[in-house]
């Protein structure tokens, strides 16, 4: 995820540009540039400084102001996914001729084939980027006679996944060409003036009037105009927003926080960490992972640790790993696993599981494995992470950006990585055959869908939520996979709705946790089927004829789990292994709206830090 603006017309461009990007920063900030056209030629200025990007931009441009007079200026502050976020790689990115500049936020998927044929064709590459080769496919038509704006049309016609994008060119110093398909572009109009943006804010006070541009649709701004066709070049009228937002609301575009913001972008989330994982003969291929084929065979075993939500992820994975590869997989608590003399080889793939990929403990855990001689591997949202540089190789979610506290829609990505890390570890061991990985991959395919459809229930989940406010103890119960599901229900309720919540492995309940369970308990089950359903079933009895009120998470239509019920939680089924990643989502709600209902601040929770760098 990352942030773009574009202005062309009668104002000061630079300050617009700058000011617009410091509003962007909450969909990333590792590096930051920006691209005017002045005096025929393009002027550009990009710096990588970690979260002070856009400020270090500012005080260069201060510094080395661009000569003036310019006409049209794209910008960009970045959320690294392709390519080390370096100034190499900061946006805007140019053509072989210096003359064409380019911003985008999203994943080309055939980067590198597209990458392979510029580069045998004679372009020259200055990026590890994805985004670069738009602006050599475009710079190829340009030099066929193509405009602007033909150029691009006919160059996205090559690619495949996510982008919005805008391109400016010296050629046409006053008109900017603007494209998107899944992910976000508005457009703003005033007089003299037309702007785009990846998200509103960045337009708020810039444009009388603000345009949604729709997928698949290219939009020319020239000064003051904005003429839409569709990619395919048929007439569009583009669709007016009434905003009524101020900024702060606009940057959790329109989400009373940002947690729902970021609970609604899961499913893009899971679509982005799943993107460009098969290589063109079908077979897994991880673009990032530094460790060989080789290295990957002669794994006997794997260690999973991780802290938080994170570790729910982990032991997710534990259950696809074992059942998928046959390894013998571990998982721990990093704060536990760094002190407790671990039996490691050089023959161990431990694996560190770290949103920010700099959590203390998770990061002092890995160098010990590292040190005790096992191959180590990173799972990390942020490019570059410490725990991604020392690591032997990496895995990236791309969930964008994360705000709240509290881990959403990068738990979701990591069970995602780390489920497509047990694929490609079985077609390395040969545990699965080619036809079910590309099987399983098919059904991981529709988890961005199914995401979508869990959300979706949201009211319903909220009106169970209405009927716990006067509920203080919490069970979370689960089997196999339904295990991490309950704690991680369990963690989202602690920490937002401080409220006391145990998640527990339901066939252990009889061995002590049942002499808890009083009238006005409540158990939340998770009883999506899996061959374990029965079973579960049965323990959820025994919790209900004791007087616990019993809300279960099941798959929709199941009448047999709903009649042990209280309240149900209804999710679209999915394979048992892949169920977490829709299992979780009416959890993650219930936890949200609880917190809600009893007037706690759901992004900045009491006593807690997204990122714990102490131990
Ligand atoms: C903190 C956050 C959690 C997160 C955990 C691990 O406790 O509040 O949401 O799961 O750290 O963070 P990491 O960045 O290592 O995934």
């Amino acid at each position: 995820m990352c942030g773009i603006i574009g202005v062309t017309g009668d104002t000061d461009a630079l300050p617009l540009i700058l000011g617009a990007l410091h509003r962007l920063e909450y969909r990333g900030y590792d590096s930051a540039g920006v691209a005017l056209v002045v005096d025929g030629e393009i002027w550009r200025e990009r710096v990588a400084d970690g979260k002070h990007s856009v400020a270090a931009l500012a005080a260069r441009t201060t510094a080395e102001p661009p000569p003036p007079g310019h006409a049209a200026g794209i910008g960009h502050t970045r959320w690294a996914t392709h390519g080390h976020p370096t100034a190499e790689n900061a946006h805007p990115h140019l053509d072989c001729t210096g003359r064409l500049a380019i911003i985008h936020n999203g994943i080309i998927e055939n980067h590198a084939a597209l990458r392979a044929e510029l580069v045998a064709a004679g372009h020259v590459m200055t990026s590890a980027t994805d985004t670069e080769v738009v602006a050599h496919l475009i710079e190829g038509h340009m030099a066929a006679g193509l405009s602007l704006a033909e150029a691009t049309r006919a160059a996205l016609g090559a690619v495949r996944g996510a982008f919005s994008i805008a391109v400016a060119h010296a050629d046409e110093p006053e008109t900017i060409v603007a494209a998107r398909r899944s992910t976000p572009l508005v457009l703003g109009l005033r007089d003299g003036v037309a702007l785009l943006a990846s998200d509103i804010p960045a337009l708020l006070g810039h444009a009388d009037q603000l345009f949604s541009l729709g997928d698949d649709e290219l939009a020319v701004l020239t000064p003051g105009h904005i003429t839409v066709t569709t990619l395919a070049g048929l007439p569009v009228v583009p669709e007016p927003l009434q905003i009524t937002w101020d900024l702060e609301a606009a940057q959790k575009d329109g989400y009373e926080d940002f947690m729902s913001k970021e609970m609604h972008e899961q499913p893009r989330a899971v679509a982005n960490t799943l993107l460009d994982r098969r290589g063109a003969d079908g077979r897994l291929a991880l673009d990032e992972m530094r460790l060989t084929p080789d290295e990957l065979r002669r794994i006997d075993k794997v260690f999973i640790v991780a802290c938080g939500s994170s570790y729910h992820s982990a032991v997710v994975a534990k259950y696809a790993i074992e059942h998928w590869v046959k390894l013998p997989t571990e998982v721990d608590i990093a704060s536990e696993f760094r002190y407790r003399d671990p039996v490691l080889t050089e023959r161990t793939l431990c694996v560190g599981v770290s949103q920010s990929g700099e959590t203390l403990d998770t990061s002092m855990a890995m160098k010990e494995a590292s040190r005790l001689g096992a191959k180590v591997l990173v799972v990390s949202n942020v490019v570059d992470s410490s725990m991604a540089r020392a690591a032997d190789g990496v895995i990236y979610t791309r969930a964008g950006l994360e705000v709240g506290v509290a881990s959403t829609k990068c738990h979701l990505a990591q069970i995602v990585a780390l489920e497509i890390l047990g694929l490609t570890l079985a077609q390395i061991h040969g545990t699965l055959t080619p036809g079910e990985i590309a099987g399983i991959l098919d059904e991981m395919d529709r988890l961005p869908e199914l995401v979508e459809q869990a959300l979706q229930r949201s009211v319903e989940v909220d009106d169970v939520a209405g009927k716990l406010t006067k509920a203080r103890d919490f069970f979370f119960l689960g089997r196999h996979v339904g295990y991490p599901m309950a704690l991680e229900g369990a963690l989202k309720l602690k920490e937002l709705a401080y409220l006391r919540a145990e998640g527990y492995p339901a066939g252990e309940l009889k061995h002590g946790p049942i002499a808890l369970i009083e009238k006005g308990t409540v158990v939340v089950g998770i009883a999506t089927r899996n061959r374990l359903w029965e079973k579960m079933l049965s323990n959820i009895a025994e919790v209900h004829s004791r007087g616990a009120t019993v809300v279960l998470v099941a798959d929709d239509g199941d009448e047999e789990a709903a009649a042990v019920a209280d309240h149900v939680l209804w999710v679209p089924p999915c394979p048992p292994l892949l169920s977490p990643v829709v299992g979780v989502v009416p959890l993650q709600q219930l936890a949200y709206r609880l917190a809600r209902l009893h007037g706690h601040d759901v992004d900045r929770p009491r006593n807690l830090a997204k990122t714990v760098t102490v131990e």
